[in-house]
């Protein structure tokens, strides 16, 4: 049985098979719609979420399956006091596979650690988002052609946005690759990420506060909110929210063939006046978000 709690879980290979599977899909939805007949997703989420937790569950019902849902901790046995291990341990007695968001580092392994079904990490606090990667991947290669030779700029809240730790440690992996880490000082890329996944492959990388310096370089800009929840003080989110707004004016020497990302949901950082340039492919994530989730819940529960 195998979860997916990190984005390392999967091999650059398992990878690639998860992108030909959700093309597959996409090109053949039909030949798909009953393979996880019988089967059950429980979706288990601490945290608020639009799209993850509906996505999930579009993927299990595009698939034929069914799924329970816990759309937040207050009505749940968590309010009373239950833990994340024994919530595992009884979710695997209704569930043939589960998706967890929780607020806590970890909580997604201490989940899987003690499950007897596969678990996929849905978003555990300011760490990791892998299958937010999965859609971010995907958006690239049907965009790129490729996940090879790119430079990548992230910017904003690089400290507690999620979606960027999984996303830099996945393209790591691939071959030159360069990154441009665009943050105000207090947010910048946690050590973990330099440390465990980029030094570790060797990969060339900046960082700047100044997004207009860079955005000539760039060939995907993956804009992100700064994350008030994961902030103490309110007024340290008030000072840092603002510190990047993308309006058309500061595209004006990007690439004409540059990709803005964003893992949504966007509260002020990407003027809506972009949504408007061909460039922009956040809403493309959302739906490639859907079809990498049906093929990781194949994958999961080891359906031909
Ligand atoms: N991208 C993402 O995780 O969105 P939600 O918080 O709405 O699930």
């Amino acid at each position: 049985m195998k979860s997916l709690i990190d984005i390392f879980d999967l091999s650059i290979s398992e990878l690639d098979e998860l992108m030909n599977v959700a093309l597959d899909i996409i090109e053949n939805p039909i030949k798909y719609s009953e393979k996880c007949k019988g089967k059950k997703l429980a979706t288990l989420f601490f945290e608020p979420s639009t799209r993850t937790r509906l996505s999930f569950e579009a993927a299990m019902y595009e698939l034929g399956g069914h799924v329970l849902s816990m759309a937040d901790a207050v009505s749940s046995s968590a309010a009373k006091g239950e833990s994340v291990a024994d919530t595992a341990k009884v979710i695997s007695c209704y569930a043939d596979i589960i998706a967890i968001r929780h607020p806590k580092e970890g909580a997604a392994l201490v989940a899987a650690n003690n499950a007897s079904v596969p678990v996929i990490n849905a978003g555990d606090g300011g760490h990791l988002h892998p299958t937010q990667t999965l859609a971010d991947l995907m958006t690239i290669y049907r965009k790129k052609g490729s996940l090879n030779n790119l430079t990548i700029g992230f910017c904003g809240d690089l400290k507690f946005g999620r979606t960027v730790h999984s996303l830099a440690g996945a393209m790591s992996r691939y071959e030159g690759i360069k990154f441009v880490f665009i943050s105000p000082e207090e947010l910048k890329i946690p050590s973990f990420v330099k440390e465990n996944f980029i030094a570790k492959n060797n990969i060339e990388y900046v960082q700047t506060t100044d997004l207009k310096s860079v955005m000539a370089d760039l060939d995907i800009l993956y804009m992100t909110r700064v994350q008030r929840e994961r902030f103490f003080n309110e007024e340290d989110y008030l000072r840092l929210r603002d510190s990047y707004i993308l309006t058309p004016p500061k595209l004006d020497t990007a690439k004409s063939d540059l990709l803005i990302l964003h893992p949504l949901p966007r509260v002020n950082e990407i003027s809506v006046a972009i949504d408007k340039d061909p460039r922009a492919c956040y809403f493309e994530q959302v739906l490639n978000g859907k079809y990498m989730r049906m093929a990781l819940i194949l994958k999961l529960l080891e359906v031909e």
